[in-house]
Order: C-alpha cells, then structure tokens, then sequence
C-alpha cells in the first residue's frame, strides 16, 4: 500500500473551490500530499484547509505566478490536477431553451468554454509541466467527463411534464474529448522524460437535481445511481500516486458504467 502514498509531495488542484475539486483536494491531502487549491474563486471551506493561490488557468502570467510561488515555497511539483472547468451558462434563463439549440449556440459561448476547458489545461500542462521536466517526474491528471465520450441524449433534458427544457451545448462534450486527446499526446511526447499524464473521467454527480432527473439518470446507469463526489477519490490517488507508475496516456473512466451501454 505504500505506492499509493503521496508523503512528501506537492499537488496543485486546479478548479479547487468547485463541487470536485475540494473532493480531489481532500483525497490527495489524506494520502498525504501537500495540495496547494488554485481557483479564480476562493471559498472559506478551501482557504481554511488549504494554501490557495488565486491562478486564472486562461492566463499565462497567471498560471507562470502559481508555478514560481510553489517552486519557492515548495521547491517542486509532483502532481497537478487540471480540474477547472466551465459548463454553460446562459445569461437570461428564458431564452436557455432556443440559444442552447445547435443552430442558435452563440460563438462567444463556444469560444469561452474552449478557452477554459482546453486552452486552460494546455496553459496549465505547459508551464507546470515544464517544471516537472526538471525534476524528472511527474503526474498530470486531465478531468475530462462521460460527455468527452458519449454525446449527450438529449431525452434527459425533458421534464417531468414532457418539455425540453434545454439542449446539453456541444462546447462542453467537444472540449471534454479535446482534454481526452491532449492526455494521449502529452503522454506521448513527455513519455521518456518520467512525466505520466492520464485522464480521469467522472460521470454525473447528484447534487440537488430534482428527483426526475436523478431517476432518469441512475436509469441510464448500470450501478443505477448518479455519483457522489466520494466516489472519485480513490481514482485521483490511484493516478496521482506510484501506484499508477505503468499508466500514462490512459482514461480512467468512473461513471458507475454510464458509458459502457
Ligand atoms: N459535476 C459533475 O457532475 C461532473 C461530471 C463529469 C465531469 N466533471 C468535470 O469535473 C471537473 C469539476 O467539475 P465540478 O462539478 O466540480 O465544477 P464546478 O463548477 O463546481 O467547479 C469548477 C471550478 O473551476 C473554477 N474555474 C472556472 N474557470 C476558471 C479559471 N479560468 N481559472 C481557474 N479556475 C476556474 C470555478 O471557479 C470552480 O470553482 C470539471 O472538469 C468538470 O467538467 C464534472
């Protein structure tokens, strides 16, 4: 069990105020990691457990700032969970259902989630893994989802009384597949030199959707349940940790069999 330790070594959790991100905060602290929280939002639950530095991922200055603050406080980085995400957002709840359509999706919308999603785990990949490189070792975790898969059925977005209340936008499952193949290529390219680079992707978690939607979903899910953010943090360990030491370029996939119909 000691190759699933993490004693001595520093992470950085990317999107660490988020619903997933305390959750991956929590696991790797356990396993006895030293986590620094990076987020353009800080909550008190994270800044009371946590070093956090404040990064914007789509920054370069801002991402260049957290690796030299960990590098002279820390003097390393050994893991780094890119984490922060966006999912969209419309601005007037009214109008989700006709702009969410394909034919009606505003470009700024998926610019935006290309920026963060993709560009901001590529800026994160460059400049933190460059700092690996001369250690020469490291772990990066790419969090993708089951919707960088599968597309989304739509079906699961009609309500109770038969409506479609939104359309899933397709920003979101194309940047989830774009986190998927930069994992493969940085694997690739970073093999020789002891930098691991894997992704992990979760499945849905419950959390205070209406009890339609939650039956809906567990129907669609084998272990018939949506996740609990629990259930994702012995998959973090597993591939922060030597216990993953022959895995690079790998999905872990953790979505209670969602993608396996
Ligand atoms: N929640 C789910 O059901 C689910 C399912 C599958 C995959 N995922 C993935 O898991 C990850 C975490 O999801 P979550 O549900 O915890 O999301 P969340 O919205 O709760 O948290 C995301 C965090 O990212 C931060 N963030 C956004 N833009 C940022 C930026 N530019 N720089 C730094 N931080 C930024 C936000 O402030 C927020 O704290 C995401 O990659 C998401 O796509 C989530």
């Amino acid at each position: 069990m000691n190759r699933f330790s993490l004693e001595g070594k520093v992470a950085i959790v990317t999107g660490s105020s988020g619903l997933i991100g305390k959750a991956f905060c929590d696991a790797l602290k356990e396993a006895r990691a030293i986590v620094v929280a990076a987020d353009i939002n800080a909550n008190d639950d994270i800044k009371k457990d946590y070093y956090f530095h404040y990064t914007d991922i789509t920054n370069e200055d801002s991402v260049k700032e957290l690796s030299d603050t960990i590098i002279n406080k820390y003097g390393k980085i050994d893991i780094l969970v890119n984490n922060a995400a966006i999912n969209d957002m419309f601005e007037d709840p009214k109008a989700t259902l006709e702009l969410s359509k394909f034919e009606n999706y505003p470009l700024e919308l998926w610019e935006k989630s290309l920026k963060v999603n993709l560009t901001g785990t590529f800026i994160c990949s460059k400049i933190i893994g460059k700092q690996m490189l001369q250690n020469k070792k490291g772990s990066i975790i790419n969090i993708a989802s089951t919707y960088g898969i599968n597309a989304p059925d739509q079906s699961l977005y009609i309500n109770e009384a038969g409506e479609q209340m939104f359309f899933k936008p397709p920003a979101y499952s194309v940047t989830k597949g774009g986190v998927i193949m930069l994992t493969k290529f940085l694997a690739a390219y970073w093999g020789k030199s002891g930098i691991r680079v894997n992704t992990l992707t979760p499945g849905g978690v419950e959390n205070g959707q209406d009890d339609f939607f939650i039956n809906k979903y567990s129907n669609k899910t084998p272990l018939n349940r949506m996740a609990s953010v629990e259930d994702y943090k012995g998959a973090i360990v597993f591939l922060a940790s030597d216990a993953s030491s022959y895995m690079t370029g790998a999905n872990l996939i953790v979505d209670g069999g969602w993608t396996a119909w």
